[in-house]
């Protein structure tokens, strides 16, 4: 049983395949009507959600299958204090496949430890959203024509923002991509990601205080949203709120072909005036999240066809057992009795194998 829990679950080849199969989707809608006749997509949403619910719902529509499933946790039986592990076996006798959001990092990955049915990831917490990665990396094939040779620019909630750590993982595995951090002191990339993804992939790596010293030099602008309800400080949010507004006036040197993402929503870091230039590419984004969700869904149904629950290790071989605890309050470890796992690391240390923080041992 495959799930999709993290972006490099899946090798580049098998992203490049999901790729594939979604711009075939594209070409010819008709040809996928029925593929997924007669099954079932459980939507198990405990965070708030509009593109990334609706999208699912809507592919799984278009694949000819049905859809159930809650959007808001106090309305399911989480309410009562049910664990995910448990919910997920029960939802997986009414569903062939779930996607699940949860405000706690890693609740997907001990979903998947559970679930009879593969598991997607439609974001845990600040960690990962891989779904937004594929709507990203579909986005980029298209608008570019190519996923490599590219200089992107991320800019705003870079701490935060999970839509720029998953895409970050899977562009690192490109050649000739060149990563661009614009982001306030206190919203700088976690360290881990520049030293143990992008370090490791060669990916170079640079960090300027302002965008307009960049623009020229850009492929991509990937803005993000500066994150109200991940900070335990108020005043903290409204002293970093408005700190990158992208406007007419800053796209002046942007490269005539360069695109501005965002897996959206915005507040007021885009102004509404950028959403006439050709070159603002985040509504064309949000459709490409639905073919693409199309695609994953499909392959993941046909992979688990191949490759039934009872051949499929419940825990991943390069994860250990320890005694440590992590020391992350938004982790699923924490909330939740879940078993200890952790991920050993190239310098000797360990990595908490549910929100990747690093563990005192
Ligand atoms: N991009 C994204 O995840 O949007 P939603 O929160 O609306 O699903």
């Amino acid at each position: 049983m495959r799930h999709l829990i993290d972006t490099t679950d899946i090798s580049v080849e098998e992203v490049d395949k999901i790729i594939s199969t979604a711009l075939d989707i594209i070409a010819d809608r008709k040809k996928y009507s029925e593929v997924c006749r007669g099954k079932k997509l459980a939507t198990l949403f405990y965070e708030p959600s509009t593109r990334t619910r609706l999208s699912f719902t809507s592919a799984m529509m278009e694949l000819g299958g049905s859809v159930l499933g809650f959007s808001d946790a106090a309305s399911s039986s989480v309410s009562k204090g049910e664990t995910v592990a448990d919910t997920v076996r029960v939802i997986g006798c009414f569903a062939d496949i779930i996607a699940m959001r949860h405000s706690k990092e890693g609740a997907p990955l001990v979903a998947s430890q559970y679930s009879e049915v593969p598991i997607i990831n439609a974001g845990d917490g600040s960690h990962a959203h891989p779904t937004q990665t594929l709507t990203d990396l579909l986005t980029i094939r298209r608008e570019k024509g190519r996923l490599n040779n590219l200089t992107i620019g991320f800019c705003g909630d870079l701490k935060f923002g999970r839509t720029v750590h998953s895409l970050i993982k899977a562009l690192s595995r490109y050649e000739g991509i060149n990563v661009v951090l614009i982001a306030p002191e206190e919203l700088r990339l976690p360290s881990y990601i520049r030293r143990e993804v992008c370090d490791k992939n060669h990916v170079p790596t640079r960090e300027v205080a302002t965008m307009e010293e960049v623009m020229p030099e850009l492929d991509i602008l990937y803005m993000t949203r500066v994150q109200k309800e991940r900070f335990l400080d108020e005043e903290e949010f409204e002293r970093l709120k408005d700190s990158f507004i992208l406007n007419p006036e800053r796209l002046r040197n942007a490269k005539k072909d360069m695109i501005i993402l965002h897996p959206l929503p915005r507040v007021n870091e885009i102004t509404r005036e950028v959403d006439n230039d050709p070159r603002a590419a985040y509504f064309r984004q949000v459709e490409n999240g639905k073919f693409v969700r199309m695609a994953l869904i499909y392959t993941l149904l046909e992979w688990a066809k191949e490759r039934p629950t009872s051949q499929t290790p419940r825990i991943a071989d390069d994860l250990v057992r320890g005694e440590m605890r992590c020391g992350n309050r938004q982790c699923i470890s924490n909330c939740e009795d879940v078993d200890r796992l952790f991920r050993p690391t190239e310098t000797g240390d360990y990595r908490c194998a549910y929100c990747e923080s690093k563990v005192k041992q």
